[in-house]
C-alpha cells in the first residue's frame, strides 16, 4: 500500500469582521452571552459578491504552493461544503476550471462540519490504491448567507472561510494512521436547511417562512457533540495503534469551546495542545478544521513529525476523525 499524507495546507478568510458588539446593535444579544456560552468573539463575513468557490480557490492556491504541486498535476478535487455556489454544477468543478487543473476529476461532498474529515478520508483512498497521486481537498463555506439574522440562537455562532490541503504519497513515518467516520440520520432534523432541495423546494412561501435558512436545536446538537468528540477521538487513536501519549496536538471542529474542553480532558491533553480559532472566526462548518490546521502549522504549533488528531461532527448527523503524522 502507498502511504498517504498531507503535503501542504492553505486558508483564506474574508476581510470583513463582525464583532459580538456589532451584533448587539442588530439583535437582542450581548457580547457577554456569546463569549461565555461559546467562546466566540468575532467572525468573518463574505461580501454579497463573494461565493464559496471564491474563498475556496484562494485557499487551494495557497495549499498547492505550500505543497509545491502544480494545479495541472492534481488528479482529483473534493470540495466539502454545505453552502455550494449552486446545487449543480459542483463547486469542485468551478474551482477545477479556475485553477486550470486540466486532468482533475472533481466533486462536492455533503457531510456538513465533518465534511473535511470525510474529504481527506475519501481522497486518501484514491492515492493509497494507486489510482491517483495528488488530491486537493477543500473545506469552504459562506454559511452566513443561509443564516436567519433575526434568530439570535443561530446567527451569532457561524462565520465564513475556506481551508485546503494537498494529499499525496509520503514516506513511512508520515501520513494518515487511522480514519473513523460515522453517521446517524435519525438526528437529521436537529440541524438542517429545510427548504433547499427537492423535499421542500424554495418558493416565495418557504422564503417568507424563512424555511430556507439554517435551523438548529442547539441544546441537542451540543449534547451529541460533547459525546461524539471524545468518543471518536479515542477510537481514532485506538485504530492508529498509537497511545494517547503519542498525540502531540489536537485540531477539533471549532463550534464551541465548551464542546472542545471535555474532549481534551478525556484525551488527557492540556489546553496548550489544542488549536483554537473559534474566538476569531466562529463555526465555519467544513472550513473550521482545515483553517485551524493551516494556522497551527503556520504559527509553529504543529511541526513536521508531529502526530495530530483532526476531529469533526455536524449535521447529518455525521462525525469523523483521523490521526495523521505531519
Ligand atoms: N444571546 C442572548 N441570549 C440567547 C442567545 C443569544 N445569542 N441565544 C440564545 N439565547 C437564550 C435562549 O433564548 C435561552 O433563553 P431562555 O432560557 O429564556 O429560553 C438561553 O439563552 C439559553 O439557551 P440555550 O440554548 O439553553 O443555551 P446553551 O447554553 O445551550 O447554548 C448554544 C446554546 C451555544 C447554541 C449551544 O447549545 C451549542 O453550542 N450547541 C451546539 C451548536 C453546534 O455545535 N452546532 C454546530 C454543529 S456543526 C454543523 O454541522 C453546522
Amino acid at each position: 500500500n502507498i502511504n498517504v499524507g498531507i503535503l501542504g495546507t492553505g486558508s483564506y478568510l474574508p476581510e470583513k469582521i463582525v464583532t459580538n458588539k456589532d451584533l448587539e446593535q442588530q439583535i437582542d444579544t450581548t457580547d457577554e452571552w456569546i463569549r461565555s456560552r461559546t467562546g466566540i468573539e468575532e467572525r468573518r463575513i463574505a461580501k454579497a459578491c463573494e461565493s464559496t468557490s471564491d474563498l475556496g480557490i484562494i485557499a487551494a492556491k495557497k495549499a498547492l504552493e505550500d505543497a509545491n504541486v502544480d494545479a495541472k498535476e492534481i488528479d482529483l478535487i473534493i470540495v466539502a461544503t454545505l453552502t455550494p455556489d449552486y446545487t449543480f454544477p459542483s463547486t469542485a468543478c468551478i474551482i477545477q476550471h479556475q485553477l486550470g487543473a486540466k486532468k482533475a476529476a472533481a466533486y462536492d461532498l455533503s457531510a456538513a462540519c465533518s465534511g473535511f474529515i470525510y474529504g481527506v478520508a475519501s481522497g486518501a483512498q484514491f492515492i493509497e490504491s494507486g489510482l491517483y497521486k495528488y488530491v486537493l481537498v477543500i473545506g469552504a463555506e459562506t454559511i452566513t448567507k443561509i443564516l436567519d439574522w433575526e434568530d439570535r440562537s443561530t446567527c451569532v455562532l457561524f462565520g465564513d472561510g475556506a481551508g485546503a490541503c494537498v494529499l499525496g504519497p509520503v514516506n513511512d513515518e508520515r501520513g494518515f494512521k487511522s480514519f473513523v467516520l460515522g453517521s446517524d440520520g435519525s438526528g437529521g432534523a436537529l440541524l438542517s436547511q429545510p427548504s433547499s432541495g427537492s423535499k421542500q423546494p424554495i418558493t416565495p412561501e418557504t422564503i417568507a417562512a424563512k424555511a430556507n435558512t439554517l435551523k438548529m436545536v442547539g441544546s441537542e446538537v451540543f449534547k451529541f457533540a460533547v459525546r461524539v468528540m471524545g468518543n471518536v477521538s479515542e477510537e481514532a487513536v485506538e485504530k492508529s495503534g498509537l497511545r494517547k501519549e503519542d498525540i502531540d496536538f489536537f485540531v477539533p471542529h471549532q463550534a464551541n469551546i465548551r464542546i472542545i474542553e471535555p474532549a481534551m480532558k478525556r484525551l488527557g491533553l492540556g489546553m496548550d495542545k489544542v488549536y483554537i480559532n473559534l474566538n476569531k472566526y466562529g463555526n465555519m462548518s467544513s472550513a473550521s478544521i482545515p483553517v485551524a490546521l493551516d494556522e497551527a502549522i503556520r504559527f509553529g504549533q504543529i511541526k513536521k513529525g508531529d502526530t495530530v488528531i483532526l476531529v469533526g461532527f455536524g449535521a447529518g448527523l455525521t462525525w469523523g476523525a483521523t490521526v495523521v503524522t505531519m
